[in-house]
């Protein structure tokens, strides 16, 4: 043993200590954002394709809220723990759509959350309205525990 190989020892240390301590952030599961809303993400496929419902707290109607379908796709996951993501809501009590795109990371306490941005494209009466017919926004998600946990 060299008189520098206790320090290459700490330095390799050092340089796997980040790559060891991101744990994985992981999208299936029930999820509620700052608004309030809930969703469940279905299981992610080999392809990184999922499917889930969205129940949002808020509209921009004066319709009732109804559980709505929503599809999406995540990046590929074996390359990076904190996938970048993307999914669209087909509202089913409105004739808007909302597209999200986000990343799942795991925050400085082993908490997963999804930072989001989001368009959501109202229908409008003609060409004339266009201008008025996209809202932007964005949502932070964090899991949903059940009373038990
Ligand atoms: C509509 O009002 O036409 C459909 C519901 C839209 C709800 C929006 S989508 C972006 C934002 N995040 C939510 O959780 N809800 C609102």
């Amino acid at each position: 043993m060299g008189p520098a190989t206790p320090f290459l020892l700490v330095l390799s240390l050092a340089m796997l200590a980040p790559v060891l301590s991101t744990s994985k952030c992981v999208l299936t599961g029930r999820w509620v954002n700052d608004l309030g809303s809930n969703m469940t993400i279905m299981a992610v496929n080999e392809k990184g394709e999922f499917l889930g419902s969205y129940h949002t707290a808020v509209t921009a109607t004066g319709n009732d809220i109804k559980v709505s379908p929503l599809q999406g796709s995540q990046h590929r996951t074996n390359k990076n723990s904190q996938a970048t993501f993307g999914f669209t809501v087909n509202w089913s009590f409105s004739d808007s759509i909302t597209v999200f795109t986000g990343q799942c990371f795991v925050d400085e306490e082993g908490k997963e959350v999804l930072k989001t941005m989001w368009l959501l494209r109202a229908e409008v009466d003609s060409i004339k309205d266009d201008w008025k017919a996209t809202m932007v926004g964005t949502n932070v998600f964090v899991r949903l525990r059940s009373k038990k946990e």
